[in-house]
């Protein structure tokens, strides 16, 4: 019986986990520059912990597991609620702000396609006790330098920033009451991934009594902060948009001082899918708009108090890993996932096989990445195992190396080759090898 992996999993072979692997080592090496501090939490949590605040989507989508004590259990789909309940649980000891970031494997029972799967590796940021929006602001910076850090710059990536508090006060001119804002965000949220008569239809039948579809249409179609500057809808000039309005400016200038506006835009159609958002959202595409969003995040003011604990605010980002390999691959940025052995030791001769292994082990125990075929082989055999496995250099061991103790060291990327004293050697393994000694 041939068995399948579970559709929207992925196995990772070592190419691909090379990948992932580089993914991850940036996250952890731009969040750690950044300030931030690692933590993780358990991949099970209870059922409630989402219905709290999560939303119905995230709700409907996640695995859930029924104990056999009885307890409703989930599989996490996402790492805000567990990041609250953890700090609110220790929320006295904590210095503030708090900033903290995570790694690890999230599960959703999407419908799995292109950048998205029902298991993937997501970075969390996030920074939790202040309402300053120097924090927005940083958490947004960290999302591009992260960006920049794997080679992606503004005219590959556009991150779209709105705000929940400018979105409810256009919503409350329309008419929408606040009870409805929810239905609202989830709707405007669609906008661009729904035709527009089939979005017509659905907001008619949900909102339909409260504010016709023709009143906010205009408005999805603004696109960047110069256009909503000079956006003429009668509801842009109440008091309470325009309040918003100049917070969301403010954003911009710290933007600017970060020295990230290329990377930053404004979008009406940005309001986030889950439910606890209450500030400040954004969220990155690619700039031709083909794959699903590279990450997301924004301010939430509620999601700790609903859970039981103080009135904190937090702001965060969270970012998967297949979006963002998708978008290197298309752009066919992504890196070699081969160059991973420092030294391939070759025994020229059957005599010479002791010696390599005793090489062998003496570099590995120097920290020096290195292997070394099992077989006796031709040396040139040897070579090419050497190369098919990305070594950098290969270390002949043979008659040399009995009679002189000395080793010839080949460059695997020039074909220069030299001769060293094994002792030379040994003292700096990785010295580079002069072209001009080219055999
Ligand atoms: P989210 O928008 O649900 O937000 O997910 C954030 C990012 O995680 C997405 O932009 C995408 O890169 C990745 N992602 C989500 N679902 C999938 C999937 N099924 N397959 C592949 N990648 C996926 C959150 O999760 C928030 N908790 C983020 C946050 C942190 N907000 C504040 N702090």
């Amino acid at each position: 019986m041939k068995i399948q992996r579970v559709r929207g999993t992925r196995d990772f072979y070592p190419e691909d986990m090379a990948i992932q692997s580089w993914i991850a080592d940036a996250w952890r090496r731009v969040s750690l520059r950044n300030g931030f501090l690692q933590y993780d939490g358990p991949i099970l949590e209870t059922m409630d912990l989402y219905r709290a605040k999560s939303g119905d989507e995230i709700v409907g989508q996640l695995f859930r597991i029924d104990s056999r004590s009885g307890e409703e259990l989930a599989i996490r789909p996402e790492m805000t609620p567990t990041l609250a309940r953890m700090i609110n649980a220790k929320v006295q000891s904590l210095p503030r702000p708090i900033k903290w970031f995570g790694i690890g494997p999230f599960y959703r029972g999407e419908r799995p396609q292109r950048g998205r799967s029902r298991e993937f590796l997501q970075w969390n940021v996030d920074v939790v006790g202040t309402d300053d929006l120097l924090a927005d602001a940083e958490c947004i910076f960290v999302a591009v330098d992260l960006l920049r850090e794997i080679g992606l710059g503004p005219e590959d990536v556009v991150v779209w920033i709105n705000d929940r508090r400018l979105m409810a006060a256009v919503f409350g001119e329309l008419g929408i009451p606040e009870s409805r804002h929810l239905a609202a965000y989830a709707l405007v949220d669609k906008a661009d991934r729904m035709e527009r008569a089939k979005l017509a239809a659905v907001w008619a039948e949900s909102l339909g009594d409260v504010a016709g579809f023709e009143a906010i249409e205009p408005l999805l179609a603004v696109e960047s902060l110069e256009a909503l500057r000079s956006c003429d809808h009668s509801v842009m000039r109440t008091p309470t948009v325009t309040k918003w309005l100049a917070e969301l400016e403010s954003l911009f200038l710290v933007l600017q001082d970060f020295g990230i506006t290329e990377f930053c835009d404004f979008k009406m159609t940005i309001v986030r899918g889950l439910a606890y958002y209450t500030g400040c959202v954004f969220e990155a595409f690619d700039r031709q708009g083909k794959l699903r969003a590279v990450l997301g995040g924004g301010r939430y003011d509620n999601l700790l108090r609903a859970l039981g604990g103080p009135d904190l605010s937090g702001v965060g980002f969270g970012m998967g890993d297949p979006v963002v390999l998708e978008l290197l691959r298309e752009l066919n940025r992504l890196p070699d996932p081969h160059a991973a052995l420092d030294v391939f030791v070759v025994a020229a001769d059957d005599e010479s096989a002791s010696t390599a292994v005793r090489l062998v082990a003496d570099l590995r125990g120097r920290g020096v990445r290195t292997d070394f075929a099992y077989r006796r082989q031709a040396v040139a055999k040897q070579f090419k195992a050497a190369s098919a496995r990305g070594a950098e250099r290969c270390v002949i061991v043979g008659t040399e190396t009995r009679e002189r103790d000395t080793v010839t060291i080949k460059d695997m990327s020039t074909g220069a080759q030299t001769q060293r004293p094994m002792v030379a050697f040994l003292a700096d393994p990785l010295a580079s090898i002069p072209p001009s000694q080219n055999p």
